[in-house]
């Protein structure tokens, strides 16, 4: 099958990009890099031994999409393209509905003017908004709390009117929980421009000694440990759970809505704790005020995925850390040779 991977050259992109080249699939990317490097699209070739036939290029220009539809033989896209910075979202908000949102109907108009009508998307855990009720099951309701949670919300509002309307579309919404880690070889992982705003990239940085210390957000929430609770799930499993969706759906028609998450939290400490052991050096941290809009848990009811897919994830915290820390050890500056 050839597979168009938009947003193929990020950090989830290209970990899925190179599973899929792995089992024999071949993949167009299709990125304007605005958050990610051509450096890792050349290390998928070098690690997988296959020709990426990548295009740079912006969702935004709705010629460029066209052209790669009328010129490649797609017959399905995964679609990861997208900005994912909450606090930006804030900022910024037009900015994410014009890129997330208009992209997107830019990317299915294409779809459907060369009759390839399967889509596999990144949503995201945050679409559960402030829901404690863990574990977090599919069948919660939609609730975003910030501009980037309801770009997610919406483009699935769209992708489900879409496959509603038109019974041929297949259309498959994966919510992320938190992703970590990087591939086994450390040759490709996750390259956050600036100061990173997730914890696992933050932590790394501060083992590699770029930073001096590892913030924490909050040392009272009604947790064991008083720090809040994550799903971090492997970015290598992740890439398997779209293998194992685009499997399942195979000719399929409808919208599939699926958590891709362990179904185990651990508390920010607990990550650190993990990490220190990986990296073999023990990672400062200090307490302060918690960060606005962030839920005490967060953990998913992976229960569907494993019924239907036959997908869960393997690899635990312990070997996300060591990947990771394999990644930046090995790449202090991710892709770049300087910070
Ligand atoms: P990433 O930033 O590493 O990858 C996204 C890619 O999309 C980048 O390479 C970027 O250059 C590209 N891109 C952005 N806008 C584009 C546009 N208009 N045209 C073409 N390319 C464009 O992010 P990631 O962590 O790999 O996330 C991939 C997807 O998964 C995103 O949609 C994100 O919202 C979603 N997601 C991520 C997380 C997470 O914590 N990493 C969690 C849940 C969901
Ligand atoms: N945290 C810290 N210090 C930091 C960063 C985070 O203590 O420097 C804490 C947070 O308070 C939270 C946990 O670490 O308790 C995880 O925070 P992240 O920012 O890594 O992840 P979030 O769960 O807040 O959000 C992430 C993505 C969202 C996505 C969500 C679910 O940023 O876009 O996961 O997939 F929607």
């Amino acid at each position: 099958m050839k597979v168009l991977v938009t947003g193929g050259a990020g950090y989830i992109g290209s970990h899925t990009t190179l599973c899929l080249l792995e089992n024999g699939h071949d993949v167009v990317v299709f990125d304007n890099l605005v958050n990610s490097s051509p450096e890792s699209v050349q290390r998928v070739e070098e690690l997988s031994g296959k020709k990426v036939d990548f295009r740079r290029g912006d969702l935004l220009n709705a010629h460029a999409i066209d052209s790669v539809f009328a010129e490649c033989g797609i017959d399905a896209v995964i679609h990861f393209a997208g900005l994912k910075a909450v606090g930006e979202s804030v900022e910024n908000p037009l900015k994410y509905y014009r890129n997330n949102v208009i992209g997107t109907l830019n990317l299915l108009d294409s779809m459907e003017k060369s009759g390839v009508r399967r889509l596999v998307f990144s949503s995201s855990a945050t679409v559960y908004g402030a829901a404690e009720h863990v574990p977090l099951s599919e069948s919660l309701p939609l609730d975003a709390t910030n501009p980037y949670g309801r770009t997610k919300e919406q483009i699935e509002d769209i992708l489900s009117d879409l496959s509603a309307a038109d019974p041929r579309w297949s259309i498959t919404l994966l919510r992320y929980f938190n992703p970590a880690g990087a591939h086994e070889s450390g040759r490709i992982g996750e390259h956050p421009q600036g100061r990173p705003n997730n914890l696992v990239p933050f932590i790394a940085q501060v083992a590699v000694g770029r930073r001096d210390k590892v913030l924490v957000f909050g040392s009272d929430y009604p947790t064991p440990d008083g720090t809040g609770i994550r799903d971090y799930i492997h970015v290598m499993d992740l890439a398997a759970g779209h293998l194992a969706a685009l499997q399942y759906t195979g000719n399929k028609t409808g919208t599939f809505r699926w958590n891709l998450g362990t179904g185990r939290g651990s508390s920010v400490l607990e990550v650190i704790q993990a990490f220190s052991a990986a990296a073999g050096r023990s990672i400062p941290y200090e307490f302060v005020p918690r960060r606005p809009g962030d839920a005490a848990r967060s953990y998913a009811d992976a229960t569907a995925a494993l019924e239907h897919l036959g997908w869960s994830a393997q690899r635990d915290l312990a070997k996300m850390c060591e990947d990771h820390w394999r990644w930046q050890s090995s790449n202090p500056f991710g892709f770049a040779t300087e910070n």
